[in-house]
């Protein structure tokens, strides 16, 4: 059965902006399921257009039994949502934050009561229980929006950037916490820059940039529609501009990253663009390497995928932007 099945989706904003061009979607019942895609890609009007704050323009959408033009509150009450934005009463507590919710979705107060404790448990926020919310860190902000979502027990868990603003260990307790529901039969989508974050936890990964779907598969799927393989080569010390703007002139190489004094390049002709590097470019320690889900993303969105300060894996990765090579030849980037 499918959790959630999209058919050309679209949506045009009031002032003309196409965030949606026509996306098909499907997400199977207990999948664990990343939507990927740069700032802007489209992945919070999607989110949306589930939840009703949003009109799509037109398409077709359905969770589980229920279709959108057809039952939208229906369809609701199967949808758990974590925003991207805090949407809360920071005057009230957090127990009544979340219990309000289950009074809300007609749950009987005593069932209310027993799931919000559960959740309160779960989530690390017992002890904060009887505190207003706008006493919570902002970490324990986005735990209870999780807590406030799973209250009436949705089959469907959707989750709009859930690790932004957490530190590793919260990622980490967090990931552990829905992998156990996931495995417990819940289905969850979530949005996320974050290629590591996808590549470690989802089965399924769809890439969307500019309001289309750009790929659809595991993340060695995605991986394998990289642009070839990867080329690097030190930076030279002298002209620094101008060997970047040759490079990225010749053989139709992007760069990809810079880390330390290496250049990352892919090329739709590895083999050309090696040429290119030895000869024209005169460049030193050339080495080509297979593919990453990085390469791969710039390869699909045409953009940089953002920058990561706390990755689950703790990794790191600069800030910097491939328009900027002078720029990103001075960053300093660890893995
Ligand atoms: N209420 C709105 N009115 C007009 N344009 C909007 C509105 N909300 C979003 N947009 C535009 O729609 C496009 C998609 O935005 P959206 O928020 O869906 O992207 P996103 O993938 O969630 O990005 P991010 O990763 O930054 O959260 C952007 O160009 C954005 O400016
Ligand atoms: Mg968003």
């Amino acid at each position: 059965m499918e959790a959630l099945n999209i058919q050309q989706l679209r949506k045009t904003y009031s002032a003309g902006v196409e965030a949606l061009k026509g996306v098909d979607l499907k997400v199977k019942q207990g999948e664990f399921f990343a939507l990927l895609g740069p700032n802007g890609a489209g992945k919070s009007t999607l989110i949306g257009i589930l939840t009703g704050l949003v009109n799509k323009t037109s398409g077709k959408v359905r969770v589980f039994d229920e279709d959108l033009d057809v039952a939208p509150s229906r369809l609701k009450a199967q949808l758990g949502v974590m925003t991207q934005e805090l949407n809360f009463n920071i005057f009230e507590s957090c127990w009544n934050t979340v219990n309000f919710q289950a009074g809300y979705y007609g749950i009987d107060w005593k069932e209310a009561g027993r799931r919000t404790e559960q959740l309160l448990r779960d989530l690390e926020l017992w002890d904060k229980a009887h505190q207003p919310v706008r006493n919570l860190s902002g970490g324990m902000k986005r735990r209870l929006m999780l807590a406030r979502a799973l209250v009436h027990d949705p089959k469907l868990l959707i989750l709009d950037e859930p690790t932004a603003g957490l530190d590793i260990e919260l990622r980490r307790s967090l990931w552990v916490y829905l992998q156990k529901r996931n495995e417990a039969g819940l289905t969850i989508i979530l949005t996320t820059h974050y290629l590591e974050e996808a590549d470690a936890f989802a089965e399924r990964i769809v890439v969307i940039a500019n309001g289309r779907v750009v790929a659809d598969g595991s993340a060695s799927d995605i991986r394998a529609r990289g642009a070839g393989r990867i080329l690097s080569v030190d930076i030279p010390e002298a002209n620094e501009r101008a060997w970047f703007a040759q490079a990225t002139s010749t053989a139709g190489m992007t760069l990809i990253e810079t880390r330390g004094r290496r250049a990352y390049f892919s090329a739709p002709d590895t083999d050309a663009a090696a040429l290119a590097l030895l000869t024209a470019l005169g460049s030193k320690n050339l080495e080509i390497a297979a593919p990453t889900l990085d390469s791969a993303f710039v390869a699909l969105t045409g953009e940089q995928p953002e920058a990561e300060e706390a990755a689950p894996h703790g990794r790191t990765r600069g800030r910097e932007k491939p328009s900027a090579p002078t720029d990103t030849a001075t960053g300093e980037v660890t893995r």
